[in-house]
């Protein structure tokens, strides 16, 4: 019998990391319909997928570029031609990550947790007066010590995760309209249901007073990303901007750094055999955010390099759920979005 990496994960991590970056669970994924399949899978990179495209005169906007799948992201899409704005939330690390590649490249900051920075950052992107061709929201925090944290009110996952990259979307809409094709590439995760609540969001409780791990929190807002993606597909439908969510495997970054030392081991032991490289945990959003196939494939979600239907309970195609999702984010974020709010009426 062979164990390939999913299997090898399912069970290591169990053992393992089950109280951090969790892995385990029964799930299973089949293809999803209507969706072209590509011949990519777990093992391809990032420039593998993007082989042979030239994405000369493409506008780029990858959030958290300075380690991890951000920066192979950044690296992957200048390499091809784009020109790529790569943010932080501090203007040293952006610049040293946009020194390490080649093709043009230019730092922002953008800290999610401050709404005010999201809008300066989506305003100096403005100010390059050009469309957006590709927006990867692939910033992420994921908290360690179990202790709840609050951002305006909201848990700081969410906030984060989230809310953060909603303001961004919504500020950043109308550039993206005006691309020849534009993309929006949403990092999730597949705690999105393996760790997110049994009921889904917590529009009760978005505060998680009743409840709170770190891991739930983190799938929670995971699951934030997902039906983002699901309801821009609907919103969108008609326009040329297509908006799909992904998970990029499990890959040894910088996204365990509050986790305690032995998590941190634990987590490097997992991945190192039984997860994916950095240049493979980009190769997905690189896909989505440039294939040909996907032209007009929007509102989905991706693992390896395909689309997927999650089996088993889960809320990642939740239409009512969304929908509730984005009026409550609309809410909470209202004195940072740009009027009209609504896509609809950008798009008209
Ligand atoms: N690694 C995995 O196994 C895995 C699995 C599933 C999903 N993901 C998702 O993949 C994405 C990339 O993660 P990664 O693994 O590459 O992690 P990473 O190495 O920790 O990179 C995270 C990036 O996000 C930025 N960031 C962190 N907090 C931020 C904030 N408050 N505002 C703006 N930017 C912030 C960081 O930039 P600065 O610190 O410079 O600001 C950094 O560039 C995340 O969305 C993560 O949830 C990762």
């Amino acid at each position: 019998m062979t164990l390939n990496r999913r299997g090898f994960l399912q069970g290591a991590g169990a053992a393992v990391a089950a109280s951090s970056l969790s892995a385990c669970g029964g799930y299973n994924t089949e293809a999803t319909d209507g969706v072209p399949r590509s011949a990519f899978d777990e093992d391809s990179t990032a420039e593998e997928v993007t082989e042979g495209l030239d994405l000369k005169g493409k506008l780029a906007v990858v959030t958290g570029c300075t380690s991890g799948i951000g920066f192979e992201t950044m690296r992957v899409l200048a390499m091809r031609g784009a020109y790529v704005v790569g943010t932080s939330r501090s203007l040293e690390r952006a610049q040293a990550a946009c020194n390490k590649v080649i093709g043009i490249t230019s730092p922002v900051v953008l800290d999610l947790a401050d709404p005010e920075s999201v809008v300066r950052c989506a305003d100096s992107i403005r100010s390059l007066n050009s469309a957006v061709d590709i927006l990867v929201c692939n910033a992420g925090y994921r908290g360690g010590g179990n202790d709840i944290e609050l951002v305006n009110g909201v848990e700081k996952h969410f906030a984060i995760n989230h809310l953060g990259h909603f303001i961004l979307v919504n500020r950043l809409l109308d550039r993206l309209v005006i691309s020849w094709q534009g993309r929006i590439v949403i990092v999730a995760s597949r705690t999105s249901y393996r760790d997110a609540p049994e009921s889904g969001i917590l529009f009760d409780d978005l505060d998680m007073q009743n409840d709170y791990s770190d891991a739930m929190a983190y799938g929670h807002s995971k699951l934030a990303n997902v039906l983002f993606a699901l309801e821009l597909g609907r919103i969108l439908r008609g326009s040329r901007i297509t908006a799909n969510a992904l998970h990029p495997g499990v890959i040894n970054t910088e996204i365990d750094r509050h986790q305690n030392s032995i998590t941190q081991f634990a987590f490097g032991v997992l991945t190192r055999f039984g997860g994916k490289t950095v240049e493979q945990g980009a190769a997905t959003s690189c896909f989505v955010a440039t294939s040909k196939l996907l032209g007009s494939t929007s509102g989905r979600y991706f693992e390896d390099c395909n689309a997927v239907n999650v089996l088993g309970r889960n809320h990642l195609t939740n239409m009512p759920m969304a929908d509730k999702l984005w009026l409550r984010s609309e809410e909470l974020t209202a004195d940072y979005l740009v009027t009209p709010r609504r896509p609809e009426a950008v798009i008209k």
